[in-house]
């Protein structure tokens, strides 16, 4: 069996992975090898078979052995090792997580339900990188990719809602402290049923507008009962680098775009943090190159992979199957609210959500991996 080696598999994204790969037997094909950057010779959790002693995932020559290494242990491990890794001479498949990688000319972008001939066409002519995408940008391809398999997209624009979940296990936790601040702030007079709401509301937004620096360390600005209009670096030209990756990535995985000498799809919008736990949602906005029915978009996106679903565009449906908590530990993406926009018939609107730590980051891993197995 080919050996494997793990290495980030106790961080949140890699705990998701590790569920995963259990649930779907993918230990049963592969010979694990448990790699750690600070526990180097403890004990490997159940899932090892022959190597049960942790090695140390910064030893090249342990990695080397690997025929194909997995790494959710993010993005300054990777600037590291692989470098060092591939100079070593070493010629097996890295199945990477983190951003660095992402943009080279030798890396593919993976979500295979997506890009499955990107994939093997990469794997054809020899590829050995293959590196997860943005979690926003795979959640939106899985709900949505059937319209740019079409070539029906002229542009798209992506309005995100996106969970605490993609700044990592510690951004989680502060948004739940400030939820538990706020609240212990008012009880008194929310339990008063008399009290008035203009008085809570003024506390909360007092204790916000105090919250310690302790509070806000990871987010860096309230984020409970508020949101945040910026995610990731500024780039310095008015736009985010989460929202670059929307461009740059959905072109990439797609196959298209620049490096590939063709034209990309300008994909482009505002990227918002909100108090979700773990799923981004995106509200899209299309120009199709021409006017295509309602429901033969709704079959379009149903038909196109096992896990995107269309929710009809009701109130009630909505509320039951459209939310952040209906999708969070679930592997669907439902699209809904798809309609007609008032600005012409080839407008067409939708939302979607996906659980960023499956689709958005864990799943399309594993997938690469089974199709290295096959
Ligand atoms: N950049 C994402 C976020 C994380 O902050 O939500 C997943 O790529």
């Amino acid at each position: 069996q080919p050996l494997v080696g793990l290495v980030g598999w106790r961080g949140m994204v890699g705990s998701v992975l590790m569920d995963r790969m259990q649930a779907e037997g993918d230990f049963g094909l592969i010979e694990p090898v448990f790699f750690s950057t600070s526990n180097a010779g403890g004990k490997a959790p159940a899932m090892a078979k022959n190597e049960t002693a942790l090695k140390d995932a910064n030893d090249i020559d342990a990695l080397k052995k690997c025929d194909i290494v997995i790494t959710c242990q993010g993005g300054d491990y990777t600037s590291e090792v692989f470098p060092k890794l591939r100079a070593a001479g070493w010629t097996g498949h890295w199945i990477d997580a983190a951003s660095t990688l992402r943009m080279q000319d030798d890396a593919v972008i993976v979500l295979d339900p997506v890009n499955l001939p990107v994939i093997q066409n990469a794997l054809t002519n020899g590829g050995k990188n293959w590196i997860g995408g943005n979690c926003t940008v795979s959640c939106m391809l899985m709900g949505v990719g059937a319209l740019y398999k079409a070539g029906l997209v002229e542009w798209m624009t992506s309005m995100t809602y996106q969970a605490a979940s993609g700044g990592g296990a510690q951004h989680m936790r502060e948004l739940l402290t400030q939820f538990g601040t706020l609240n212990t702030e008012v009880r008194a007079l929310l339990d008063d049923p008399k009290s008035a709401i203009l008085e809570i509301d003024r506390k909360v937004l007092h204790k916000q507008q105090n919250l310690s620096a302790a509070e806000t360390a990871n987010f860096g600005a309230p984020l409970g009962g508020s949101l945040i209009p910026w995610i990731d670096k500024d780039l310095g030209d008015g736009m985010s680098k989460e929202e670059w990756k929307a461009g740059a990535e959905t072109n990439k995985i797609l196959g298209q775009g620049a490096g590939f000498g063709t034209a990309a799809v300008p994909v482009d919008g505002f990227c918002v943090r909100i108090g979700a736990m773990r799923c981004h949602s995106q509200a899209l906005t299309f120009k199709l190159k021409k006017d295509v029915p309602v429901a033969d978009i709704e079959a379009m996106i149903a038909a196109d992979n096992p896990w995107a679903s269309v929710v009809p565009n009701t109130r009630e449906a909505t509320l039951k199957d459209l939310t952040p908590v209906a999708v969070t530990g679930t592997m669907n993406i439902p699209v809904g609210r798809i309609r007609k926009l008032a600005m012409g018939p080839e407008y067409v609107g939708a939302f979607t959500i996906g659980d960023q730590l499956l689709w958005g980051a864990a799943e399309p891993l594993r997938r690469m991996l089974r199709i290295l197995l096959e």
